[in-house]
């Protein structure tokens, strides 16, 4: 067998057993397998498992015995690709071998295929294909390698919190804790002692010592959400422990040290507050070492399709729902003031409304969403990703509507031209160019 393989021009490594074959498997990386089940030590199975444990894409050929399909089935179970029973003729096993090899091919082609779309228009999580995002990903993929002082801004929804979570994902931070601290969900008083701890007896209600949300955060990261609206005695606090990454937890004059990225978030202008006097300025400059701002959606709207389809594919798993033609003109051209979470949850409503239809329709959006831009706004397209063809796109549209006119006059050309706004003339010429297209 492994002179043959060999005259077809595969590189062939024979073992004498199950032990020397594992052996080979932790030196060299095969891309095939092929292995008799009954082995006098450790048997083909085994083999098998090795294999696809350490190269999950390897191809692994069984051959059994006569009768013996149980074992055939068993194998596959541990992952091989496929088997042969004995005897056989050399053919069958490399019809049965290319057979394999195919699969794997197109496997791995699909797999290389989608992990590229994936990661043009993904980061940690994050979806955009808009130029801002494609931008923000580049930033991202620089920053996380870092340590500093994260300030991201954007509006309601743009994806500030996402954006902290995929920093500290894609960080070397990632193995130790992402801690989030909404400064503004929680009353001043509780605030600080959330933040730094606090020892048994500190305050009413203290009953024991708890460890704060920065000592949690201890070599992962800690993000500060909402962080505008923090009074002006905790930001000083606040400050001491980003300068100093040391702070003493309420109630305690014990220092604590600590290691923690800090990432905050806030819908409100900064440096505004600052202008204002309610937001200390050094504090400010002390959290803006990397500003990172979120555009909002509207500014952004070649990313609603690819929201629309993921969000549709969120709340409808397992089945192809789209959003029509009309729903989609919609959907671009509403100006979104919540974002991202606002298309979210319309999605989330459309697909319920849609009750299993595939197709979700403009009376599936909330009211503010739906009006439709008038028909002579232009349709959505969606653009491919080697492009298009631009004269003869506009041609395909300019015949359909033709066309239509046409329909709709039952050929009456003088009132179809009346109906495009085009003269007679102009019309003909039209037509007289199309059916030459035609042909
Ligand atoms: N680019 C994106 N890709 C995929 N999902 C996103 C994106 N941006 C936001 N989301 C989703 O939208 C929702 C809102 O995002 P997030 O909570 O991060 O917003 P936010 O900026 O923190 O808003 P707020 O200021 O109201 O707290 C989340 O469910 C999030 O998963
Ligand atoms: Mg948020």
């Amino acid at each position: 067998m492994a002179e043959r393989l060999r005259e077809r021009g595969y590189e062939v490594v024979e073992a004498d057993s199950g032990e020397q074959a594992l052996d080979l498997l932790e030196q060299f990386a095969f891309d095939i397998v092929i292995t008799d089940l009954r082995l006098p030590g450790i048997d083909g199975g085994r083999v098998i498992e090795a294999a696809v444990e350490r190269y999950p894409g390897i191809v692994a050929i069984v051959i059994t015995g006569y009768g013996t399909v149980k074992d055939a089935v068993d194998a596959i179970k541990r992952g091989a690709s496929d088997f042969v029973a004995k005897p056989f003729q050399f053919d069958e096993l490399m019809h049965v071998l290319e057979k394999a090899l195919e699969q794997r091919r197109l496997a791995s082609e699909n797999a290389y295929l989608r992990s590229q779309l994936e990661e043009r228009y993904q980061f940690g999580g994050i979806l955009g294909r808009s130029r801002p995002m494609q931008d923000l990903f580049n930033l991202l993929d620089m920053v996380a390698r870092s340590s500093s002082t994260i300030l991201v801004t954007g509006e309601t929804g743009t994806g500030k919190e996402v954006v902290a979570r995929a920093i500290h994902h894609n960080s070397p931070r990632r193995v130790h804790r992402f801690v989030a601290l909404n400064c503004s969900a929680i009353p001043e008083t509780l605030l600080e002692a959330e933040l730094f701890g606090h020892v048994r007896g500190a305050f009413t209600g203290a009953v024991g010592t708890r460890q704060g949300r920065l000592e949690q955060a201890h070599k992962g990261t800690l993000f500060l959400d909402e962080v505008g609206t923090m009074s002006a005695t905790l930001q000083v606090k606040l400050l001491r422990a980003l300068q100093e990454r040391e702070f003493e937890r309420v109630g305690d004059n014990q220092t604590i040290k600590v290691d923690v990225r800090v990432i905050a978030a806030t819908n409100s202008d900064l440096a505004r507050l600052v202008a204002a006097g309610s937001f200390r300025e050094d504090l400010y400059y002390r959290l803006n070492v990397i500003p990172i701002q979120l555009p909002p959606l509207r500014e952004r709207r070649d990313d609603i399709p690819l929201l629309v389809q993921h969000f549709l594919a969120k709340f409808a798993p397992g089945s192809a729902v789209h959003a029509s033609q009309t729903a989609m003109r919609a959907l671009m051209a509403y100006d979104w003031p919540g974002n991202v979470r606002q298309l979210e949850n319309a999605m989330e409503r459309a697909v319920a409304l849609g009750a299993g239809r595939p197709e979700i329709d403009v009376a599936d959006l909330p009211p503010e969403v739906r009006v439709v831009p008038d028909a002579s706004a232009p349709p959505y397209v969606e653009f491919p990703e080697d492009g298009l063809d631009l004269p003869r796109y506009l041609a395909t549209i300019e015949r359909d509507l033709i066309h239509r006119a046409l329909d709709r006059t039952r050929g009456n050309r003088n009132r179809a031209a009346d109906l495009l706004h085009i003269k007679r003339t102009t019309l003909v010429e039209k037509l007289k160019r199309l059916v030459g297209a035609d042909r």
